[in-house]
């Protein structure tokens, strides 16, 4: 098991990863909304954005962020197998979206469908972000409880 340190070490990055995540994306909604960018520069965007979620998901499946909790809080594990299926969901909408701005993103009737649906992605995110956090809270607080 990771010393307390490094739990909230990690802890910390996470909270920092979810933090740039939602700018990230609110900051690619914004530019799409505006269409300023080029079809060529908005994938550019999702195809960049895509690789920093998977990097974020595989991190925290398997970089200990789901282990550390568990081994803190064991009765938290239904909860947390909920978020290991939303981060597979997660990665299928976010694939989708990024495969159907091909068409929809500079088409203007179809685009705010598109838009909604990246709205929606980001709702969906968002509370789950959220719901990762609550866990590492109580995780946090049960290991400073604990101490070493
Ligand atoms: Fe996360």
């Amino acid at each position: 098991m990771n010393t307390q340190n490094q739990r909230r070490d990690s802890a910390r990055l996470i909270a920092g990863d979810h933090q740039r995540l939602e700018a990230k994306l609110h900051w690619l909604y914004e530019q799409l909304a505006s269409a300023t960018l080029t079809a060529a520069e908005a994938d550019r965007g999702l195809s960049q954005t895509q690789a920093e979620l998977e990097e974020h998901f595989t991190h925290e499946e398997s970089g200990g962020f789901f282990r550390d909790i568990l081994d803190l809080a064991p009765e938290l594990n239904e909860r947390a197998q909920v978020l290991l299926r939303e981060h597979q969901q997660l990665r299928a909408m976010f694939h989708s979206l990024r495969q159907t701005c091909r068409w929809a993103c500079g088409e203007s009737g179809s685009r705010s469908g598109w838009l909604a649906e990246l709205e929606e992605f980001h709702r969906r995110f968002d509370a789950h972000e959220h719901a990762e956090n609550e866990l590492m809270y109580i995780a946090v607080q049960r290991d400073l409880g604990a101490g070493d």
